[in-house]
């Protein structure tokens, strides 16, 4: 009867999240082994100045180093001075915040349960598809190039494309000068995969968590790894965990720290690296005072283009341990299966046993 309810509330556009409920509806429960303590410590995750990389070849390198240790030790880390003003940061945010603010009739002009859709609204991951629900709302599109797409965005609020548009285009320009610099501390040189990335996809996603009335017996997003090659993360407030693999794949917070943008390594840059670095296992966790706001951009190559790892890194010691995928694989994958059960995910099915 109750998960009934809750697959009507998702027909409607109006998720049990956005309703503001007293309790956790049953379908929104992770097994008790997969639920968050609420108290993980920080992680201690390296923060990155990125004025280092426009300043002549010394502190290049050493930034490059930085980037290096910080792929091998968490896969990811925090960037400052990336050259993104905060009133565009902030305008991003407050759009995003806005569009959730909208009555629902509005979003759910956008809301499809078709991952290919280049513009998607909806909640947890596949609304009322998946048998565990996820306290998230979402809106999903594409950025890249940017006059191409802008056009199929929300017009409400009326800020929206203009706000979101500037920071899309910032932030994809960063991506093209990170995944260089990610490149060349492989030792394969800053044009191996920039260009590419350059003319490859964007996918912004802005996520909205409202406060839950039960935190700990939810989550916000389950433990996943990102498909791309480079996420990079704006966040409103705390709220994301991180597995610290060289910790017995403990849980830990991801710091909040205001103006600084978090990059993930994502699936293909494990699979470019073959295995030299991890794409980041991380979650979201809820809190029952606040909404919290997070806006991640998603970089790969194009489409239909596979990722595979670099010849130069595989050799007899290091065999070529995943197979070629594309971002379509990726969304071909992600209707098929329910990943929201931590049981498959995708990077395990590339992987060369
Ligand atoms: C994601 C994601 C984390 C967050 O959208 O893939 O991991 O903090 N988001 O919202
Ligand atoms: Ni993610």
């Amino acid at each position: 009867m109750e998960i009934d309810m809750c697959f009507q509330c998702f027909n409607t556009g109006q998720s049990a999240q956005e309703k503001g409920p007293t309790h956790v509806p049953k379908c929104y429960e992770v097994p008790s082994s997969e639920r968050p303590s609420l108290s993980s410590p920080e992680a201690q995750i390296p923060v990155v100045d990125l004025a280092g990389l426009r300043m002549g070849p010394t502190h290049r390198l050493a930034v490059i180093e930085s980037i290096g240790q910080a792929c091998k030790r968490f896969g990811c880390y925090h960037v400052v001075n990336h050259g993104i003003d905060q009133s565009i940061l902030d305008k991003a945010l407050g759009a995003a915040d806005e569009f959730f603010h909208l009555p629902a009739d509005e979003k759910l002009k956008f809301m499809s349960k078709d991952v290919h859709k280049p513009v998607r609204y909806g909640t947890s991951l596949k609304d009322g598809v998946d048998k565990i629900q996820f306290w998230r709302v979402f809106l999903k599109h594409y950025a890249n190039p940017l006059n191409d797409w802008v056009q199929s965005w929300p017009e409400n609020p009326p800020a929206y494309r203009g706000d979101m548009g500037a920071y899309s285009s910032k932030v994809q320009k960063l991506a093209v000068e990170l995944a260089g610099a990610t490149t060349e501390s492989l030792g394969l040189g800053s044009k191996y995969l920039s260009e590419k990335m350059e003319e490859g996809m964007q996918v912004i996603t802005t996520n909205c968590y409202p406060p839950c009335p039960q935190p700990r017996l939810t989550l916000g997003l389950p433990p996943h790894s990102d498909y791309s090659c480079l996420t990079i993360l704006l966040q409103s407030s705390p709220g994301l965990e991180v597995m610290d693999m060289q910790d017995g794949g403990s849980w830990k917070l991801v710091p909040y720290i205001s103006g600084a943008l978090l990059v993930h390594i994502g699936d293909h840059f494990e699979v470019l690296s073959n295995g030299l670095y991890k794409s980041v296992v991380h979650r979201a966790v809820l809190n029952s005072q606040n909404t919290r706001i997070s806006i991640a951009s998603f970089h790969s190559k194009g489409l239909l283009e596979k990722m595979e790892p670099a010849l130069e890194l595989v050799d007899a010691n290091h065999p070529k341990a995943y197979k070629g995928s594309s971002f379509k694989d990726f969304l071909d994958f992600l209707s098929a299966n329910d990943v929201g059960q931590g049981k498959i995910c995708f990077l395990d099915t590339l992987k060369i046993k």
